[in-house]
């Protein structure tokens, strides 16, 4: 089990690696049916709209608190002038986050299943250790822009390590905003952290001016793919997703793992209570 050989060679070379029919699409259904019933649970009443263009979410408490916890956060379009729901709840959602892994049974079997355990596992890790689970909607015609980042900007550790492993829960295409990644681009320096502001909220630190690939240009490739697809993605690796105006959603769940050896800075906006250690791959949550 695990990657071949030259997998891990293509990952180390590329910084990506596409694992095509990695997860089995009855998972991938039973994840999708789980994420709708925490929608449907959802009181939009506690909002957030999420956006990496929107500055305003780094003083956002909501987002600040969703470390440990499932919260749900809109989409930037989602809301009319008068700030009322343009649509129906189901097709407004941005994203769940960030401990889904370690709080919902569905979640928690998902993240740990062996396809995604082996390939941390093929790929070096040694004391892999579970950090951050999104669940990302990109509904039809309002499906938002990530700009191009770094993962390892928003999930830093000391020496890097994170690694994101995104599934495709819904064939993900050009036309409904599939993920982009420069080859190779994980051997460029990390742009910038983002980090807890002493004055409160977040703030972005600059730490080196190496600008990214332009969306729309050579640099970055599209990383189609059909449901049940694995990608792994290097902590400092330029990727970035377009905006979704297509009628179809692309739906993708993602787990970013980090070694528990490296250190963990509190300065990092994603912070865990102590009730709430970090997790590997084999310590599930209920048998
Ligand atoms: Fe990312």
């Amino acid at each position: 089990m695990g990657l071949t050989a030259e997998q891990v060679a293509a990952f180390e070379r590329d910084g990506f690696l596409v694992v095509p029919d990695a997860v089995d699409p009855a998972a991938c259904d039973e994840l999708i049916a789980r994420a709708t019933e925490i929608v449907d649970e959802f009181d939009p009443a506690t909002v957030s709209v999420f956006s990496t263009q929107e500055q305003t979410r780094t003083s956002d408490e909501y987002f600040l608190a969703s470390g440990d916890r499932i919260s749900c956060f809109f989409e930037a379009e989602a809301f009319d002038q008068d700030g009322a729901l343009r649509r129906d709840k189901a097709v407004s959602i941005n994203k769940i986050g960030h401990a889904l892994h370690d709080l919902d049974p569905t979640f928690d079997r998902f993240s740990r299943q062996p396809a995604i355990a082996d390939a941390a596992r093929s790929i070096g890790f040694e004391d892999p250790k579970l950090l951050q689970s999104m669940y990302i909607f990109k509904p039809p015609h309002i499906g938002g822009e990530v700009t191009c980042h770094q993962d390892s900007t928003f999930l830093y550790t000391d020496p890097m390590t994170v690694v994101g492993f995104w599934v495709a829960l819904q064939d993900a295409t050009v036309d409904n905003g599939c993920l982009w990644a420069q080859p190779g681009g994980h051997r460029g320096p990390l742009r910038k952290r983002f980090v807890l502001d002493p004055a409160g909220g977040t703030r972005f630190e600059d730490l080196d001016p190496t600008p990214f690939p332009e969306p729309g240009g050579t640099e970055l490739v599209p990383l189609e793919a059909t449901k049940g697809t694995l990608v792994l993605l290097h902590g400092l690796l330029p990727h970035w997703s377009d905006v979704n105006r297509s009628a179809t959603s692309r739906h993708a769940y993602t787990v970013h793992v980090i070694d528990g050896a490296a250190e963990y800075p509190p300065e990092n906006w994603l912070c865990r209570g102590s009730h709430l250690p970090l997790r590997g791959f084999a310590d599930t949550l209920r048998p």
